[in-house]
């Protein structure tokens, strides 16, 4: 059947419900941001979009630095509440119960719950009409290391990050490949069966 037309919009889905912290350790806020994405591997940049009436706007600008932390399905209410509460209202950490710990190289806090976070400092800001896209050099990725294996792997799959698609929340499932998984040769089975090395 053929598509029908719905005027351009913002349908991009899945995208993170991050949870990005700003501020200080003293004086943090958190707030949700689905509008984010990586824009470059060498050296690693991101952005996120926000809009300038957000509590978090100036704090993220006149700092210059934020931390954008992966949601997993367990964090998933305190996503919600910190994308429809604002910190001039209430401290939304203590609503919540998030805790927040040292970033290593940018003064804004990270969240402890989250198994990954990505700090990052402002290099760029870019008025685009309803919010401004924050630019920002990756500075450093603190991983929870409950997550890796024995070899250092990151298991991203142990921690049921969570997904954000229409107005949705859903926690990521089953596995179903891997980069490259569709042109990789099968490794050939000795007659024994057991695996070449
Ligand atoms: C799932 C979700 C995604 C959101 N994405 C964005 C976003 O990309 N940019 C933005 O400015 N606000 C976004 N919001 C709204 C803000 O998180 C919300 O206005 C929040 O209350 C701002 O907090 P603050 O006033 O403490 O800064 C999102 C909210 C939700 C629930």
């Amino acid at each position: 059947m053929k598509k029908i037309q719905w005027k351009g919009g913002a349908l991009l889905a899945p995208v993170p419900p991050a949870m990005v912290t700003c501020g200080s350790m003293e004086q943090p806020n958190v707030l949700t941001i689905a509008w984010t994405g990586i824009i470059n591997t060498i050296p690693p940049k991101t952005y996120i979009s926000v809009r300038p009436s957000r509590f978090s706007y100036p704090m993220i600008k006149e700092s210059g630095e934020f931390v954008i932390n992966l949601t997993t399905a367990s964090m998933i209410r305190a996503a919600d509440f910190c994308g429809v509460r604002s910190g001039r209202e209430l401290d939304k950490f203590e609503a919540c119960g998030l805790e927040i710990e040292e970033g290593f190289t940018v003064s804004a806090p990270v969240l402890s719950q989250s198994p990954v976070s990505l700090e990052c400092r402002v290099t760029e800001i870019i008025p685009l009409g309803s919010h401004d896209m924050f630019l920002a050099d990756i500075t450093a990725v603190d991983v929870d290391p409950q997550y890796l294996d024995e070899q250092g792997k990151l298991c991203l799959s142990r921690s049921h990050l969570a997904a954000f698609a229409h107005g949705e929340y859903f926690e990521l499932g089953k596995k179903i490949g891997s980069f490259g998984f569709s042109v990789r040769k099968k490794r050939k089975k000795h007659p024994g069966g057991k695996k070449r090395k």
